[in-house]
């Protein structure tokens, strides 16, 4: 009986003691948890001092925040020493100036709270993190609290990089109001400051213009296959709404109007903008569409101004993105217009006119106090007018705009593409995201101002963003926030855990970590062997695989430890949740061969933006799937192939072949035929054989050849392949006159 006496009453002393959690993401630079709580009740105060207008605002957001969760609380203003007894006190007393603008002290003692900040963003985050100490359920919608406990801490917080930004493409398919302010506050809840609001492409223009009405008439909307019209778009004053929503959280809004490029539901409104003045048609497919603005037409300049100049009355922040991205150059080098201002401008090639236009619009926003940011694409023909870049296509683009002189976002597609999926961007990946690159020197790294998450939505309509954007969105606040030496992803990830909580309440329907199974692979030091372990997406997963290409079901085997693969094989591999199947099947082909493992030279310099596989990609044992961005393909664009295996001494073949990707709507073509060369000293080499190709460039869908020839009989240390490009995207194609690519894997020697 004692005994019991005595874990009852341990049991209450452990229950008494126990702290209450503190969670929070992005992590603060320090945190130190007291013991105890403080309680925020109905007799609570929110104190602010006289003067501080800043502190009113968000305090008063704070207030409204409570209110809605049940608590109504008194704001008073104070003078010099007030009573903070079960108060809640805003103010800049105190503040260490090193924390600059955005950054903020909060302290939770047993009898108040003291928000110390030097601006309305450095009291908003403290709030936001005060918010996240609150408990689990103050995020329910229908939350109502008479007590709140928050326990008692002291945080010291300020953000890496100024710039955090999530890009929400509205385009491609049509977000609601209501979505978008969500996202705001989705943001704001995790200290990103930036909403970069893509708001014109060639499937949909999505704000009024008054002065050009069919851009809203015609351009908002796409005719579906089954006739129906779809799309919609922002009335000014949504915009004036969602502007005011976003200054009340900190987020800023860039809105992004895309040109010359990406035009086609402009051009479709009014086809006097085109170099062909010819009626189209609001874009219905995905793609890069060869008609752009014409840059000829002194109309495209007045149009432009005009547009921008209601943009520039709607959005206050000093940035207007201009997009500037995947522009082909075809209409303009066969346009007399385009040609003709070639030519009155003195340049050389159509990078320049594009130089020139955007110089030209640069120029206009100046005298409306705007900057320009534009895609990576905006350096080819020079930097323009002031302009900050937005690198996208790899750190290689970083190092380009630096070098230029030019402030740079940073959001390259191997880390912060989060329409791609989490196979091939995981949670742990994200986090690894460094926006500087290396080896560039202190002073340009002063130009990087931080970077964003793409969220494009060509398969992604509005249902699906949280999925794409959580939980990998936290992690890239984690990286643009967090001080780099408090960061850990093991650590990460246990908060994020901690987290879902919160964000099921906020009604975010997150996805996973990763993908359900994970296919990893490690070649043996002497090439002959492949040992591969599978990782589950969730611990409660069960995986099946099959090594002879059978779809895997749960009578395959079960994967309990890493298996060996001593041949060429095809493993597939599935996740079950108590027999039922989750997400797709994953397949891998693997390929010893007696170039596996072996030196490769490549003859061209491959695409930065593919190259998760290294320089070694096309012989590493690993076969590049239909997922042309899986980081296993090598690629180039523009050019032709040539890469020379050495297979270290010379020895008898028996065949040669090599795999090639098509997917004609992203511009990648099988090629036309490919040489293979084999040489016993490495200088002379001899064709062996062509293989011409049997696949057509209008061939659609995923299309993936072996080019594989014969050559029994021949005796070699070194094999060479030439794969001949297409060359530039047919007359047909919608980016026509642009350079095609090509992505190979992978290179086996039998
Ligand atoms: C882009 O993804 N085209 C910027
Ligand atoms: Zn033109």
């Amino acid at each position: 009986m004692r005994k019991v006496v005595l874990m009852l009453l341990s049991g209450i002393v452990l229950l008494a003691c126990k702290k209450q959690e503190v969670n929070i993401i992005p992590v603060p630079m320090q945190v130190v948890q007291e013991k105890g709580n403080f309680n925020i009740n109905k007799s609570t105060r929110i104190l602010i001092d006289t003067d501080d207008s800043v502190a009113f605002k968000v305090a008063t957001y704070f207030q409204n925040l409570l209110k809605s969760k049940g608590l109504i609380l008194e704001l008073d203003k104070v003078v010099n020493f007030p009573d903070l007894k079960n108060a809640i006190y805003f103010t800049k007393k105190g503040f260490v100036d090193s924390l600059g603008v955005e950054g903020y002290m909060l302290t939770v003692n047993t009898g108040n709270i003291t928000i110390c900040a030097n601006s309305g963003s450095g009291y908003f985050y403290a709030v936001q993190t005060l918010r996240q100490l609150m408990p689990m359920g103050f995020e329910s919608a229908n939350a109502n609290y008479s007590r709140l406990s928050v326990p008692c801490v002291r945080i010291i917080d300020k953000p890496t990089f100024g710039w955090r930004g999530l890009n929400l493409d509205c385009c491609r398919h049509f977000m609601s109001k209501d979505f978008v302010k969500r996202y705001i506050d989705l943001l704001a809840y995790h200290k990103m400051n930036i909403l970069h609001w893509h708001l014109t492409e060639d499937q949909g223009w999505r704000i009024e213009i008054k002065k050009y009405p069919k851009l809203t008439e015609v351009g908002a909307w796409r005719q579906l296959a089954d006739g129906t019209e779809y799309g919609g778009y922002y009335t000014q004053d949504d915009i004036r709404e969602i502007v005011a929503y976003a200054a009340e959280r900190y987020v800023n809004i860039v809105p992004e109007i895309e040109m010359p490029g990406h035009s086609v539901a402009a051009l479709a409104s009014y086809p006097q903008l085109s170099c062909t003045g010819e009626p189209l048609k609001v874009e219905t497919n995905w793609g890069v569409f060869k008609d752009i603005y014409c840059a000829g037409n002194e109309f495209t300049f007045t149009f432009l101004q005009d547009v921008l100049t209601e943009v520039a009355d709607l959005f206050p922040f000093p940035y207007i993105h201009i997009g500037g991205d995947e522009a082909p150059k075809y209409r303009w080098e066969n346009c007399p217009k385009c040609r003709a201002r070639l030519k009155s401008q003195k340049l050389k090639n159509y990078e320049e006119l594009q130089q020139y236009f955007i110089s030209r619009i640069a120029k206009f926003l100046e005298t409306k106090g705007r900057r320009i940011i534009g895609w990576d694409e905006i350096l080819e023909g020079g930097r323009p007018h002031n302009a900050t870049v937005q690198a996208w296509r790899g750190m290689d683009r970083v190092d380009s705009a630096v070098f230029a002189g030019a402030p740079v976002i940073v959001s390259p597609t191997s880390h912060c593409y989060f329409d791609y999926p989490v196979d091939v961007i995981d949670l742990r990946k994200v986090y690894s995201f460094n926006p500087i690159p290396d080896g560039i020197s202190a002073q340009q790294k002063k130009l990087i101002l931080g970077g964003e998450c793409n969220m494009w939505t060509e398969h992604a309509p509005q249902k699906t963003v949280d999925s794409k954007l959580f939980p990998r969105m936290l992690a890239l606040s984690e990286v643009l926030w967090s001080y780099p030496k408090v960061r850990s992803y093991d650590k990460f990830l246990e908060r994020v855990r901690r987290h879902y909580g919160r964000l099921s309440n906020m009604g975010v329907n997150y996805g996973f970590e990763q993908s359900a199974v994970k296919v990893n692979s490690q070649l043996s030091a002497d090439a002959k062997s492949i040992t591969v372990s599978i990782e589950r997406g969730q611990e409660n997963l069960e995986i099946f695989y099959t090594v002879d290409g059978a779809e895997p079901t749960t009578k395959s085997i079960k994967y309990k430890k890493p298996f060996v693969l001593k041949e060429s094989a095809t493993v597939k591999a599935v996740a079950f949740l108590n027999n039922s199947r989750v997400g797709e099947v994953f397949t891998r082909e693997f390929v010893l061969s007696k170039s596996t493992g072996k030196n490769v030279k490549l003859g061209f310099a491959p695409a930065t933006k593919y190259m998760g596989g290294g320089l070694q990609a096309l012989v590493d044992g690993r076969k590049g799937t239909e997922a042309y961005n899986d980081g296993i393909w090598q690629a180039v664009q523009g050019s032709d192939m040539v890469a020379t295996v050495d297979l270290g001494k010379s020895q008898p073949i028996s065949t040669v072949s090599v795999g090639f990707l098509q997917s004609n709507p992203s511009w990648i073509f099988i090629p036309k035929q490919v040489d293979f060369f084999t040489s016993v000293g490495g200088t002379d080499f001899t064709l062996v054989g062509t293989v011409l190709s049997p696949v057509k460039a209008e061939d659609e869908g995923l299309i993936r050849h072996d080019f594989t020839l014969n050559v029994k009989g021949i005796n070699c240390r070194y094999v060479r392949m030439v794969a001949c490009s297409i060359g530039n995207c047919p007359d047909w194609h919608p980016a026509a006159g642009s350079p095609s690519w090509l992505f190979a894997d992978e290179i086996s020697v039998y």
